[in-house]
């Protein structure tokens, strides 16, 4: 004989997505309300970490902030140390070095579940503070400024942070929504061009499957993409990012308990594809190549028309990406191409069967749960002979 007594709770998460130039302007007051002050109270704390890729062509962001922070002290917020500066990119997600070293600092700094970790970065060091930021005391409240293409259109908008470990990516992580993200386009400036282009393949990939009028509209701003346009990498920006959050807010899934993981169209040759080439390619690099593949099987699977295939490869193409890399060509000792243990991986990242995000008609999706080698043999076959019509084939 056994009882069952059945419980249920459930939290509200609310937080504000900012779409703004020069945060640090004395006069800009995003970072105010994110902090929500208590006034009268005491100051809201906060520590900061900044991606160094930020602050090379930008030297004087550390003096701006320390400037915001004087000019803002009579509205209750509070540097708690000297901003601290780390370096960027994929190396630091491979250490989990940085837990012990934004764990030292609050631990230091008396950061507290009401103080703030402000993150200023690139996806891969919100990633990895924000893990940091939400295991020290359980979680402190995260307000993320991201400051490439790829973490202001996608990245620093989840609810996912994460570190690599053992050859896989975002092994260990957490859900911890964001208390606040502001983006802020002077950032996009200082990027060089590959990580420029490297977000525009979160738009595609987010504009395939759930908005057909976004994937044209793309595609007639390629070339102003290509070319660095910042107000047109802003329009893409907000749109591409409401997509996202419109996707974590409403679906109904936002910690991913199920087995679908739409947003991650393309994505399960592209993770495998960062640690194959040892991440000399991008995360948005490896998710171009990821979505021409996808597309291409969907091709062949007749969910979308071979002419609506071409059109995304176009549109990725003449943006400037590279649609084929050395890295699918090789083998593992069993003779199978090394990429598909992605397959395995993004399973077994979740758990359950095999799902895999598909468009049905662009605009559209639906999952899958089966991956015939055959297919993708003839989807790569075709990938790496495929050449544009009148677009440039990118060089690197
Ligand atoms: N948590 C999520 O939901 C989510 C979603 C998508 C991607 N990601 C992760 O995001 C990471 C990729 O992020 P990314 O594309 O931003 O690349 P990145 O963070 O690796 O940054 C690329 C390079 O740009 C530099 N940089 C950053 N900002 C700069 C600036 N303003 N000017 C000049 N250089 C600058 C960095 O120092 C780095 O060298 C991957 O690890 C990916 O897995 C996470
Ligand atoms: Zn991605």
């Amino acid at each position: 004989m056994s009882t069952v007594h059945h419980q249920t709770f459930a939290v509200p998460y609310a937080f504000d997505a900012h779409f703004t130039r020069d945060v640090f302007a004395p006069d800009n007051d995003a970072l105010v309300k994110a902090m929500h002050p208590r006034v009268g109270g005491r100051p809201a704390r906060a520590l900061i970490y900044v991606d160094e890729g930020a602050i090379r062509q930008n030297p004087k962001l550390i003096q701006a902030i320390h400037l915001w922070f004087a000019a803002h002290e009579a509205d209750g917020v509070q540097l708690a140390a000297a901003p601290e500066v780390i370096p960027g990119g994929e190396a630091l997600k491979g250490e989990i070095a940085i837990l012990d070293k934004v764990g030292r600092a609050c631990f230091d700094n008396g950061i507290c579940r009401h103080s703030y970790i402000i993150i200023i970065g690139g996806g891969a060091v919100l990633d990895a503070v924000g893990f940091a930021a939400s295991i020290v005391h359980r979680g402190i409240r995260q307000i993320r400024l991201p400051t490439t293409v790829l973490a202001q259109c996608d990245a620093g908008l989840g609810v996912k942070n994460g570190v690599n470990r053992f050859g896989s990516k975002n092994f260990y992580g957490t859900f911890t929504p964001p208390s606040t993200i502001i983006n802020d386009a002077r950032f996009l400036e200082s990027l060089d061009d590959r990580s420029w282009r490297a977000g525009i393949a979160e738009a595609v990939k987010v504009a395939i499957i759930k908005d057909a009028d976004f994937l044209v509209q793309l595609g007639e701003r390629a070339v102003k993409l290509r070319e660095r346009d910042l107000a047109t990498m802003e329009w893409l920006i907000e749109r591409c990012a409401l997509l996202h959050l419109d996707h974590i807010t409403k679906a109904g899934d936002p910690f991913e308990q199920g087995s679908s993981r739409p947003l991650d169209f393309g994505h399960w040759s592209a993770h495998r594809m960062e640690t194959l080439s040892n991440h000399r390619l991008l995360h948005g690099e490896a998710v171009a190549i990821g979505v021409a593949i996808d597309s291409l099987y969907a091709v062949e699977l007749g969910r979308i028309t071979a002419e609506e295939g071409d059109r995304i490869l176009t549109i990725l193409a003449t943006c400037g990406f590279r649609l084929w890399d050395e890295v699918l060509d090789l083998r593992d000792a069993t003779g199978h191409r090394a990429v598909l243990i992605g397959l395995t991986q993004f399973r077994e990242h979740l758990g359950g069967e095999l799902t895999l995000a598909m468009p049905e008609g662009l605009g559209k999706r639906s999952d899958i749960h089966d991956f015939e080698e055959p297919l993708f043999e003839r989807v790569l076959t075709r990938l790496k002979r495929w050449r544009p019509a009148n677009v440039p084939v990118p060089t690197r």
